[in-house]
């Protein structure tokens, strides 16, 4: 690779401390710095504006390894480089690090995020198309109001097993639960793999010792889904995959299974927990979306610019010498798109604080060819998921000091470890509203949210189990919030 470490630390003599200083634990070989370790993983989001001052758009940086790559910082950078496949490939094979003995491919951690699989990930142009044809197609066989009836039961039953106790923590008990459930559902898995499947999907992300452990279970756990699916087919993706024009092997159908629980999982998860994070934590952000100024999709809008749940995207591959960002790119050299850091790139917000409501542009789903598909199921089962809490438990509040909540990080993804919170104790399914209640204001922008009122006549999928019948629908928790507030 040319990424010319060297180069840019004598580019910058006075920011280079000397060999044995503290300041060197986030740099590498040739002072390039490091996109893992204990200095990016207390502060990324300060990491990358110090590489932003140091190099500009784009940036040399060390992966798990040292193995190098450029972060692109630049939210313009970003979109072109997306947006522009024959020059810069999906397809890791294009990497010369795998020639050059960089990586070890078989003990490498990064390997379950930049290795090559038959998947529509790794597929450039026609490829792509094929197997992206069959994922769309997979996806988009549910009614949304389907789905979103799934994740009301789903959420339900998750509230069921803390709400009489006036305590839970919100990481481990529901924003980690809810879309595996979801996902592991839409799948065609039984429900019960769920919760063995989120150990397996966190560290799979990690970049730990254990994920290539981690990545075998799931794997092995989707064969068998494509054994049982060939066998028995329905009306979930796995056989929708199966049945697709495209014709996808075996192999291919897994890879994809794998594809989307994991595109879909990690992200949804993080996305809810940053959410309910900004509502326990900041009464702005809690009044706006009680007093109804922000709905709930605007609010989880606004934590997509400010948090994206993945924070960096591996990668592209460039085909060709080229220049970028002021920063020669050598034909195979890696690049990761730094989304995080494009959303906050001045060029396009010059004043982050300013709310961004009914703005979609920024950078959490990518752009270009490979922009998420699952980006609408995403949304809906964190709106969703968010309304059923807040609705049910109106007066959660966070139960530790703020400055005491941690973060797990890695080179794509931080996330909070913990969200403990109290509230008053209330009974399972409690019927505490009598009648139905008049939705909330309709959301502007996005889906709308399950406090609109549960569908009550919606076809059932395939073989889906026939869902419990919940009560009537009950107020929005903005609603709910408001009457207790007048109340008092
Ligand atoms: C908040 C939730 C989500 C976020 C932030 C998110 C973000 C992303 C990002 C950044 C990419 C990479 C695009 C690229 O390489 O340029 C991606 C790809 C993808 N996502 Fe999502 N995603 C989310 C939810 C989902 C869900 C729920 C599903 C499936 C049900 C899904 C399925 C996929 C697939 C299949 C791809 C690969 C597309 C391709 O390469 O053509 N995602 N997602």
């Amino acid at each position: 690779m040319t990424v010319p470490p060297a180069e840019h630390a004598t580019a910058h003599p006075g920011t280079t401390p000397p060999p044995g200083c503290p300041a060197h634990i986030g740099t590498g070989p040739g002072g390039a710095t490091r996109l893992y370790g204990p200095a990016a993983e207390t502060d990324p989001m300060g990491l990358y504006e110090e590489l932003r001052a140091a190099h500009g758009p784009v940036a040399p940086v060390l992966l798990d390894g040292d193995v190098r790559a450029w972060l692109v910082l630049g939210y313009l950078e970003n979109r072109d480089v997306a947006s522009r496949p024959t020059q810069f490939s999906r397809d890791p094979r294009v990497w010369h690090g795998w020639r050059s003995g960089e990586i070890d491919p078989a003990t490498s951690p990064l390997v379950p995020m930049i290795g090559w699989r038959p998947d529509c990930v790794c597929a450039d142009g026609e490829e792509h198309q094929r197997l992206r044809g069959a994922v769309t197609a997979g996806l988009s066989q549910f009614d949304h109001r389907g789905i979103r009836r799934h994740i009301t039961r789903f959420a339900h039953e998750l509230v069921d097993t803390f709400c009489e106790s006036g305590e839970v923590e919100l990481v481990g008990q529901f924003t980690e639960h809810l879309p595996m459930l979801t996902l592991t559902h839409l799948l065609g898995m039984p429900d019960e793999s769920g919760p063995k499947l989120v150990h397996a999907a966190r560290d799979l992300f990690k970049a730990t010792e254990t994920s290539l452990a981690s990545n075998a279970y799931v794997l092995e756990c989707l064969e068998q889904l494509v054994v049982d699916k060939r066998a028995r087919p329905g009306q979930d993706i796995a056989s929708a995959l199966m049945a697709h024009p495209a014709d996808l092997t075996d192999e291919e159908v897994t890879h994809h299974l794998r594809l989307i629980l994991l595109a879909g999982y990690e992200t949804t998860a993080n996305l809810m927990a940053n959410v309910l994070r900004m509502v326990v934590t900041d009464p702005r952000f809690r009044g706006s979306l009680a007093g109804g100024q922000m709905t709930l999709p605007e609010a989880v809008e606004q934590v997509l610019w400010d948090e994206p749940p993945l924070m960096v995207c591996p990668g592209r591959w460039a085909n060709d010498d080229t220049t970028l960002g002021g920063q020669r790119i050598r034909a195979g050299d890696m690049l990761l798109l730094g989304l995080a850091a494009g959303n906050v790139d001045q060029a396009i917000r010059p004043d982050p604080s300013t709310p961004v409501h009914h703005n979609r542009a920024h950078l959490s789903f990518s752009a270009g060819t490979h922009e998420c598909p699952g980006q609408d199921i995403g949304r809906i089962i964190a709106d969703t998921g968010i309304d059923i809490l807040l609705t049910r438990l109106p007066d959660i509040a966070l139960a530790i000091p703020e400055e005491s909540l941690g973060w797990r990080s890695s080179t794509w993804a931080r996330h909070l470890t913990a969200l403990p919170v109290s509230f008053a104790p209330r009974s399972p399914q409690a019927q505490d509203e009598p009648a139905p209640l008049p939705a909330p204001p309709a959301p502007t922008g996005g889906l709308p949210t399950a406090g609109g009122g549960l569908p009550t006549a919606v076809p059932r999928p395939g073989n889906a189990p026939e869902p419990e019948r919940r009560p009537a629908p009950r107020a929005s928790w903005w609603t709910r919030v408001s009457r207790l507030l007048r109340r008092r």
